[in-house]
């Protein structure tokens, strides 16, 4: 299980493309592209008032590099999956706690809360070794114990 099969997990068929496409069309798109075409959404048809220029990904048609570039570029970035189609755990890795005084958790806990796909969360550091073998600990206790309502394991290879 390496990165690249992780990224298709994660963000391959998840719906990106139709959700750019159904918000520029206000319908839901029959045939759909594997990259939107980049499109700017002019500051008077948006509620905040903001010009909102929109860019897709396709795994197929884009290089990690490219990837990157638009990462860097961009001021929001939207992670798309798909709910029927959750095979894997999420665990939320918050690292370099050494570097603040106070814990995130406050903050973390109404997000776990909220997103019922998320396992567990884990507030580590690896740079002082603060709860690092509890982060892997986490990770096969999700696997071995898995308490996601959406977890199929008949789908697992
Ligand atoms: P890649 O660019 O190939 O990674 O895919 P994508 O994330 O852009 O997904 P895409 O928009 O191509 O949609 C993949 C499939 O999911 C298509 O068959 C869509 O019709 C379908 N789909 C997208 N959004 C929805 C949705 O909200 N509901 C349902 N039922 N199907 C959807
Ligand atoms: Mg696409």
């Amino acid at each position: 299980s390496g990165a690249g099969r992780e990224r298709q997990v994660f963000q391959s068929k998840v719906g990106k493309t139709s959700l750019i496409m159904s918000l520029v069309s206000e319908e839901f798109p029959d045939d759909v592209p594997l990259r939107a075409e980049e499109i700017t959404i002019p500051a008077d048809v948006t509620p905040e008032r903001v010009p909102t220029h929109i860019v897709d990904y396709s795994e197929a048609e884009q290089s990690d590099e490219q990837l990157y570039q638009e990462i860097s570029k961009a001021n929001v970035i939207c992670i798309v999956y798909s709910v029927n189609n959750k095979k894997v755990p999420l665990i939320l890795v918050g690292n370099k706690s050494d570097l603040v005084e106070h814990s995130s958790m406050e903050t973390i806990l109404p997000i776990m809360n909220q997103y019922s796909d998320i396992e567990t969360c884990v507030e580590c550091s690896a740079k002082n070794l603060k709860n690092i073998s509890e982060l892997f600990y986490y990770a096969q206790k999700a696997v071995l114990h898995p308490t996601g309502p959406l977890y199929c394991p008949e789908e697992k290879e």
